[in-house]
């Protein structure tokens, strides 16, 4: 299943089958062959895999890849009818059959006074509408008109979700948190269901002063209504006041399913809804980003906004060969399907990114983490990789090693910020500049070292340094000018897209997730076997699974 399209292939040309030809010349070179050398078509090959699409440039000049390989990989998209997915995407046909919806995310970014395409208007404008819904609440709460249950004025926010409705907005939250907004409104993210993200929140905030916002698109997931039950618990005890009550005042719901809410408890007019055309782990521009509005202002918010739609317009509008996220999908592609890299790491080499790697693995992985084509067949070759990854200059200091001298071929996306505004005192400031400088060094050292690896240290060195780096190591390098909301939203719309054209490459539905259904369902069987009344069918027994519950209970009793 793993295996690459063979020399067996040969004789039928397709761009599959060229590209897998390609692949087997190419893996006979060294990174250095295509990277090192004087002469003028190295230096155009660098330029001609470098592209800058407002204040973001992608640099794939060290990939294990030539200007030959880019239209190998362009013809394959095209024979895989890209262009005509890509606008039946942006015209809400049904791209998602098993749930039969479209996938329309970008209505949530599209600007007033933008004409959309046709299917999506209607789309557009109720998006529209629930942002102005949004912006009424994150104005009431900024001018502390919001008050609790007892009459004081909201100060902390307690956004519960999990997944799709946690991690796009923490990452964009923490990303953006040196950017403070007037309103000195801290927000606070759980997540976990064992409610350990909760606990030390409860001991520290003031229920008087603290706002939930419970966010599910489906409004039924366990980990983020257990949550809810406790928090709710923890305001309606600390304030004397009864649950219904505490909803009433202290509660926002951010969902596709306004029954839901309301069977819930959440007063209607603090609802925020959603449609189901917008997949959770691509709805941080939807409602589900009410938080990031709170955090930061709505002016943060629709910039961030702005700049997922300046890369929406370009994945629309670039032909293919220049087109950014059509090119980053087909980049790793080349590498997981006909270089046989099965991992990727996502590096960014600044603290605020701290949560890309997390966010990334839930939009790459869940999307196309799939064998079973649309047409129902499995697939032939390897799909999605394994994305992982941390803090690039933390990370150098704990698994790099294994990056330069270990066994594995990885692939990697360098993502760094080339400038930072601060405000400090100039000695502070100054000090914060040489730290910059030197955490971007870092990044493109190890750059160059994963593809050059030994080749990367200067004649005049050699015999002086240590060697044995194995190189080889295939990146591209992500730039962004500053780490500022409109950036933040052109980074995410690249990889929203690169999913997608994966996906038509594969063949496979990127936006249903059924493959984390199950494990649910017997998590809930079991719950009820825990507690000593197995549900009547209950689950598979199976020795191993006994023998753990036996010793929970032992523990637990
Ligand atoms: O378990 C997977 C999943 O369904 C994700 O796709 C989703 O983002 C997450 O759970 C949370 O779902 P919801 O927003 O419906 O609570």
């Amino acid at each position: 299943m793993n295996a690459p399209l063979t020399a067996v292939n040969h004789r039928l040309y397709t761009p599959a089958n060229e590209l897998a030809a390609h692949a087997e010349h190419l893996q006979a070179m060294s990174l250095s062959d295509l990277l090192v050398s004087d002469s003028a078509s190295a230096v155009q090959r660098a330029e001609s895999l470098a592209f800058t699409v407002g204040t973001l440039h992608v640099d794939f000049s060290k990939q294990r890849l030539t200007t030959r390989t880019i239209a190998l990989l362009v013809e394959w998209a095209q024979s895989c009818g890209l262009e005509k997915k890509r606008e039946a995407l942006f015209a809400g046909d049904v791209v998602n059959p098993s749930e039969h919806r479209a996938a329309l995310h970008m209505a949530a970014r599209w600007p007033a006074g933008v004409t959309p395409p046709e299917g999506m208007a209607p789309g557009v404008s109720f998006c529209q509408q629930q942002r102005l819904n949004m912006a009424e609440m994150v104005e009431r709460l900024h001018c502390g008109q919001w008050f609790g249950a007892i009459g004081q004025a909201i100060t902390d926010v307690v956004h519960i979700g999990v997944g799709g409705s946690d991690l796009g907005p923490k990452m964009i939250s923490e990303a953006l948190s040196d950017r403070p907004s007037q309103a000195h409104l801290n927000v606070h993210y759980v997540s976990s269901m064992d409610g350990a993200q909760l606990l030390p929140l409860m001991e520290r905030l003031d229920p008087a002063t603290t706002l939930l916002v419970l966010a599910s698109k489906s409004f039924t997931t366990a980990d983020t209504q257990f949550n809810a039950r406790t928090a709710l618990a923890w305001l309606s005890d600390s304030l004397e006041v009864d649950v219904a009550t505490v909803c009433r005042h202290q509660l926002i719901g951010v969902s596709s399913k306004p029954e839901k809410m309301t069977e819930f408890g959440v007063p209607e007019a603090h609802q925020l809804v959603f449609k189901d055309w917008i997949g959770g782990r691509f709805s941080l521009w939807s409602p589900i980003g009410v938080s990031i509005a709170i955090q930061l202002g709505m002016r943060s918010f629709n910039a961030l906004l702005e700049g997922a739609h300046a890369m929406d317009h370009h994945f629309l509008e670039t032909p293919l060969t220049e087109n950014v996220p059509a090119l980053l999908a087909l980049v790793g592609a080349w590498n997981c399907q006909f270089l046989n890299i099965s991992t990727h790491a996502v590096l960014p080499y600044d603290g605020r990114l701290k949560s890309l790697p997390a966010y990334l693995q839930q939009l790459e992985m869940e999307s196309n983490g799939k064998s079973v084509c649309l047409d129902g067949r499995s697939v032939t070759h390897t799909t999605c990789p394994i994305i992982w990854g941390d803090v690039g200059p933390n990370a150098q200091h704990a698994f790099y090693q294994l990056l330069h001298q270990g066994s594995h071929t990885v692939s990697a996306d360098f993502v760094a910020v080339a400038k930072r505004k601060v405000n400090a005192t100039p000695r502070v400031e100054k000090s914060l500049a040489t730290q910059e400088q030197l955490t971007l060094a870092n990044c493109l050292a190890q750059a160059q070292l994963f593809a050059l690896g030994d080749d990367a240290i200067p004649s005049a060195l050699r015999g002086h340094m240590a060697q044995g780096y194995r190189g080889n190591q295939p990146n591209s390098v992500l730039l962004l000018k500053q780490l500022d909301a409109w950036s933040m939203g052109a980074l995410i719309a690249l990889y929203e897209h690169k999913v997608f054209v994966q996906s038509v490459l594969w063949n496979l539905n990127p936006f249903d997730q059924p493959g984390v259904e199950l494990g649910k369902k017997l998590a809930n069987s079991l719950c009820h076997t825990l507690e000593g009344n197995p549900a009547e069918q209950s689950v598979v027994s199976d020795p191993s699974t006994e023998q753990l519950v036996r010793k929970v209970g032992e523990w637990r009793h």
